[in-house]
């Protein structure tokens, strides 16, 4: 089997048999195996390791993971737990995980109760249980357009098609007309996923924007799929959840997960939520076939979700500091494009370059300011449509405010620099 530093090197679709330890006789992996795709986020690591190595300080902006240091309290509660077995824990989550989740939602003023629940490992499993639950093997589900990569690879997981609907850089990545969601919808269409706050462009989108796709939804009898993970990462103005739409009630499911909100994206703990009895039925027996999520983590989360706001509180006005510096750093950045994101921790921006993955490969692999340089995930990887998004990158608010601000600096270096190289 070939390292994943290799196969992240190894383009989308594109995994060269025997490198990627498949045989190339007589036995054969799945399709599904030909089509999922390794991460575009983690594509330009091993560049960035091997120029590390060369004493070359690189900047991190290519991944979601927040670099601030975890709740002291989670990992005191492992320390805490005196059970003598680590048992498996009920398929629809541990009762103090699940009642803390319903305490997190009504502390937002979405009422679900313990019936309407199922804990997941992360919001990742509750958007493959989601898309198991409403589609059969190659329906559609309409995403909007760039979308976080890994709906690629769950839709693969659960054999549905996306069918993408493109969004623009150009008023901020914000929702399109009724009509143009509507001509993505064809009779294999089932639901309408979206992020809100949007990973990859941390754009909100309004009550009014939402209420198009309630419309959309009614209008074709689509379920709404609704992540809303980044909900506190809201800067301008609160997130709305898909939960204010009481006319969706019984078409809506609400996809969330601790990961961002509290620092704990180890502890895969996500929750699927529906007020519809028989998508919640269903996602629990998924869930009754992988079991359980891990006891321990739902254990140690449990008292953040129970009284989130001194937890989310100082990382989102750390990441809302950030948000301002990269917003007022861009602004010195001759040719970039870009806006004010409104939420969540990322902003996608083009740049004037023709091709922002060779740019970013160039930047990590050849360029340095000082001893240092800037990893960047160029934004193709988050566009299913090709051809879409080639200049662009996806920026993560992953360092302190200094160092964002010396990346930046450095990104308009390597943009004169390289603009001198390939005019
Ligand atoms: C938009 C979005 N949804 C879902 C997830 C899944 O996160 P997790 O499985 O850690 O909850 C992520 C993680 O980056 C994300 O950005």
């Amino acid at each position: 089997m070939a390292a994943l530093d290799e196969i992240d090197l190894v383009p989308k679709g594109c995994l060269p048999a025997g490198q990627a330890g498949i045989p190339t006789r007589n036995i054969r992996l799945s399709q599904r195996a030909r089509e999922m795709q390794a991460s575009p986020i983690r594509k330009l690591a091993a560049l960035a390791e091997a120029r590390k190595k060369s004493g070359v300080h690189v900047y991190h902006l290519n991944i979601g993971q927040p670099d601030l240091p975890t709740p002291h309290d989670v990992f005191d509660a492992f320390r805490r737990f005196e059970q003598t077995t680590l048992a498996y824990a009920p398929s629809n989550g541990m009762p103090v995980a699940v009642s803390a989740w319903m305490n997190y939602f009504q502390h937002h003023g979405i009422a679900f109760d313990e019936r309407e629940l199922i804990v997941t490992a992360g919001g990742s499993e509750a958007i493959i249980f989601a898309m198991c639950a409403v589609c059969d093997s190659n329906d559609e589900v309409i995403v909007f357009e760039p979308f976080y990569t890994n709906y690629n690879g769950f839709a693969t997981i659960a054999d549905i098609q996306l069918r993408t609907v493109p969004l623009s850089i150009s008023n901020g990545f914000h929702l399109p007309s009724e009509e143009e969601i509507e001509s993505q919808i064809t009779d294999r269409t089932r639901a309408i996923l979206f992020c809100n706050p949007s990973n990859p462009t941390g754009t909100i989108y309004s009550r009014e924007e939402i209420q198009r796709l309630v419309n959309v939804a009614k209008r074709h009898d689509l379920f709404l799929l609704s992540d809303e993970v980044y909900r506190e990462f809201a800067y301008e103005s609160k997130a709305i959840s898909i939960a204010e739409f009481p006319e969706v009630r019984e078409q809506s499911i609400l996809l969330d997960s601790t990961s961002k909100r509290f620092n704990v994206c180890g502890a895969r703990v996500g929750v699927l939520a529906s007020h519809n009895q028989d998508v919640v039925q269903t996602a629990l027996r998924f869930g009754m076939a992988r079991l359980s999520v891990a006891t321990l983590e739902q254990v140690a989360v449990a008292p953040l979700l129970n009284n989130p706001e001194p937890y989310t509180g100082p990382l989102v006005e750390e990441f809302h500091r950030r948000r301002d510096a990269v917003y007022e750093g861009l602004k010195s950045i001759p040719g970039v494009t870009f806006y004010k994101p409104e939420g969540a921790f990322y902003i996608v921006i083009g740049l004037p370059v023709k091709d922002s993955d060779h740019f970013a490969r160039w930047m990590v692999e050849k360029f340095e300011y000082q001893r240092e340089t800037v990893l960047l995930a160029p934004a193709n990887g988050f566009y299913a449509t090709p051809g879409r998004g080639l200049n662009e990158a996806r920026l993560a608010f992953m360092l302190n405010v200094p160092d964002l601000q010396k990346s930046l600096a450095i990104i308009q270096r390597a943009l004169d620099s390289y603009q001198k190289l390939t005019p």
